[in-house]
């Protein structure tokens, strides 16, 4: 087990070293943001709205100020000095900001006790009362009172989707169509470290603790929020116990918390329930695609067409638009693709893991799949008939790509060629088996980022970068980077992330931190090393061969000497092939561009193949996933154990969207009904059995300096379609709409 847990490293692959912060994890020593200890803190508890549509016509706080130890209530009537940030522009997870009295959503905050202890500003909480004139809401998909609009036209972030060619005449003189439409639900990220905000003033200085992905982003949207300027506010955040989206954006909770330390000039501490963080932070969003797919004989695909619609509150038209991916990754001919933000009386949702792709390659992977079955193909066969080095949208190529590398290196560790290709063919006993496969992918997202890096004369080194440790193990590959950079072992080398007193790093999203924060420190450590080698030229034993990593701590004791310093420390920024001049300007003030994946001169991708076993009994119906098998190539891996456990949590995801993972909704008031751990079901061990992992060497100069392309989503993309898959192979039926549940196999 443990030489599974740490993988030999194969070419482009770096060791397999436990994590910088494994002990003072496991040993509660680790400081997430509820635990910093601050003076004589007060307590604050949210008060939600229980209605989803309408206005509060009278917000009763009597009885709730007469609760022993209570010391203010926010509400409409006394939060007017917070400034509005604007949804789309900086982090802002929703433009839904006031307390009152209209309400957008349930769920919605309507008011903030504060008191000298949690249980009394509990008490006081429950004791608020509000009086609604209600109206009757819209919650999801079918429902009277959606608001649909092309994104295009009103996404700030969408203003094109892809196409090419005349899809419409491809797919009508298609020898095979398959024209289907496929569901994903509603997915809360539930991570962990519940949603907490600790809010200090000193004079004019506010300090906040709240577990984030984007420190600057923090910094600069509570700026904007309390009308202060950015430099009086810091964020730290130096360990998040999981975020997976949910705490990349700036929400409304926080600048309540500011505020009321300032009012009370005093340290306020937040800790949102579990339920609480159902609507006051953000989620996945429900989405329907209407796919069509058109397809010669052979089984070379000659058009494509994706519509997809996605459910976002009222006010914001939030989409992830994962067609912007899914429209490259195949020769598909002509393309056609649409996306429609759906208005609904929800709250604003955002991004989670994988965003754009989850959902979407769900749904093309699942079309794939049927594509094959119409055309007698192999499945894997159909993916390597259209496997493509070049755009289909713009002919641009990929800087690499090993998508069939992975198939054959996962359908060999699976044993394929065993599949019966015939729906219902192979059974044990009482079981049904299937076997099912689709294709992962991520785009390769990079970001600015600037680093400090100090060395010692004694070869310590200080490694300063306001990147995140969000469970990716940040510390230790940016650690391992200097290390190797510096020629120093792993254990000299001190790691500082996780606060905007650190030069920024862009928010930890978009699994871009590898790739650009290791650009960052490669770029300081090789100008630390520039120094060093003008010294050893004009040593005797320095030659002209300049300062190798592997010089021993003689001799840098002796460059040291010297150059009659006892520290060398570089400041470096790096901004990555296509990102502007101003990008680390621009990160400094909260706002950060990516480039890669579709954008640049060249697509910028990782790929990955996962093949899946299902097992679903005859008699109950009950499915099992006894094996799945996962094979990725993305670049440079940092750390082989750290990459295996990315894809293996990856992977138990996407086993999660398939067969158990929903936010379920009253639909009469659209309201969130399984908004705790016990009722939203995410897998445990015993519903995971046989996770492989293959790490496939992969070689990409182009991508940033560091190589890396991001591993963090890729591997939970395509697992859904692969398991759905596995089921149609299993028992013959095609379940289009996640995720699939006994109840919707028992009519086979
Ligand atoms: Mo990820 S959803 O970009 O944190």
């Amino acid at each position: 087990m443990a030489a599974d847990a740490a993988p030999e490293p194969k070419a482009n692959m770096g060791q397999p070293v436990p994590r910088l912060d494994a002990r003072l994890k496991v040993t509660g020593e680790a400081r997430y943001a509820a635990d910093f200890p601050v003076g004589n803190p007060a307590y604050a508890f949210l008060v939600t709205s229980a209605i989803a549509k309408g206005r509060i016509i009278r917000l009763d706080t009597e009885s709730a100020r007469a609760v022993p130890g209570v010391l203010d209530i926010l509400t409409q009537d006394n939060t007017a000095e917070l400034k509005e940030v604007k949804f789309g522009s900086g982090g802002a997870s929703t433009s839904i900001q006031k307390l009152g009295p209209e309400i957008a959503h349930d769920g919605q905050i309507i008011a903030m006790v504060v008191a000298d202890t949690f249980e009394a500003a509990r008490e006081a909480a429950y004791k608020v009362k509000a009086t609604y004139a209600e109206d009757k809401p819209s919650a999801t998909f079918g429902d009277e009172g959606l608001k649909e609009e092309d994104a295009t036209k009103v996404s700030e972030r969408h203003k094109h989707v892809p196409k090419v060619g005349d899809a419409d005449a491809a797919l009508a003189s298609a020898d095979v169509l398959v024209d289907a439409e496929y569901g994903t639900p509603t997915q809360h990220h539930n991570p962990i470290e519940l949603f907490a905000t600790t809010c200090v003033w000193n004079g004019g200085q506010l300090t906040i603790y709240e577990p984030t992905q984007f420190v600057y982003g923090l910094k600069n949207s509570l700026a904007k929020k309390m009308d202060v300027a950015p430099e009086n506010v810091r964020a730290i955040s130096p360990y998040v116990g999981g975020a997976f989206g949910s705490k990349g954006q700036f929400t409304p909770r926080t600048g309540l918390v500011a505020l009321a330390a300032k009012k009370l000039n005093r340290p306020v501490k937040l800790v949102v329930t579990r339920d609480q963080g159902f609507t006051t932070a953000t989620y996945r969003a429900e989405t329907r695609h209407h796919i069509r797919l058109g397809a010669r004989r052979d089984g070379k695909i000659t058009g494509y067409s994706h519509e997809g619609w996605e459910i976002t509150s009222r006010p914001d038209a939030y989409v992830v638009a994962g067609v912007e991916d899914s429209a490259r990754i195949y020769g598909f001919g002509a393309v056609q693709t649409k996306v429609n933000a759906v208005h609904a009386d929800r709250n604003t949702p955002g991004f989670m893991r994988s965003p754009p792709v989850v959902p979407y390659i769900y749904a093309l992977e699942s079309a794939m799949d049927e594509l094959a079955a119409r055309l007698a193909i192999d499945p894997v066969e159909l993916r390597r008939i259209n496997d493509t080095m070049h755009d289909p949208i713009t002919g641009k190529p990929y800087s690499s790509r090993s998508l069939m590398r992975c198939y054959d290196e996962a359908a060999k560790a699976f044993d394929w060629s065993r599949r019966n290709p015939e729906p219902r063919s192979m059974r044990d006993g009482d079981w049904f088996i299937g076997l099912g496969c689709a294709t992962a992918v991520y785009p390769t997202h990079v970001g600015p980022a600037a680093a400090r890096v100090r060395m010692l004369a004694n070869g310590e080194v200080q490694v300063q970068i306001a990147a995140h440790e969000i469970g990716n193990g940040a510390y230790t590959v940016i650690g391992q980077m200097a290390a190797e950079r510096l020629g120093v072992p792993l254990s000299s080398v001190k790691v500082e992330l996780g606060d905007s007193s650190l030069p920024p790093a862009p928010v930890a999203g978009g699994s871009n931190t590898t790739a650009s924060a290791c650009s960052a420190v490669l770029k300081a450590c090789d100008a630390i090393r520039v120094r060093l080698a003008r010294s050893v030229a004009t040593t005797d034993r320095g030659r002209a061969a300049g300062f190798a990593a592997d010089n021993g701590q003689e001799m840098r004791a002796d460059l040291f000497r010297r150059l009659g310093v006892g520290a060398i420390e570089e400041y470096a920024e790096f901004i990555p092939r296509g990102g502007k001049p101003d990008a680390v300007k621009q990160l400094y003030a909260g706002q950060v561009a990516m480039t890669g994946g579709p954008n640049g001169e060249k697509l910028m991708y990782a790929f990955g193949a996962e093949f899946v076993e299902v097992r679903i009994n005859a008699l109950t119906r009950e499915i099992r996933v006894p094996r799945i098998v996962g094979a990725f190539a993305a670049g440079r891996l940092m750390n082989t154990r750290t990459a295996r456990s990315q894809y293996m949590g990856g992977m138990i995801w996407g086993i999660s969207s398939a067969l158990h993972e929903a936010t379920e909704i009253d639909k009469a008031r659209a309201r969130y009904v399984n908004d705790n751990l016990a009722d939203y079901l995410v897998p445990v061990n015993a519903d995971i059995d046989r996770v492989e992992v293959i790490l496939v060497p992969e070689e990409d100069h182009e991508v940033n300096p560091a190589g890396v392309k991001g591993i963090g989503e890729l591997a939970n993309v395509g697992t859904a379609a692969a398991v759905a898959n596995a089921v149609y192979h299993a028992i013959g039926i095609r379940i289009r709409e996640l995720p699939i549940r006994i109840e919707k196999l028992l009519d086979a």
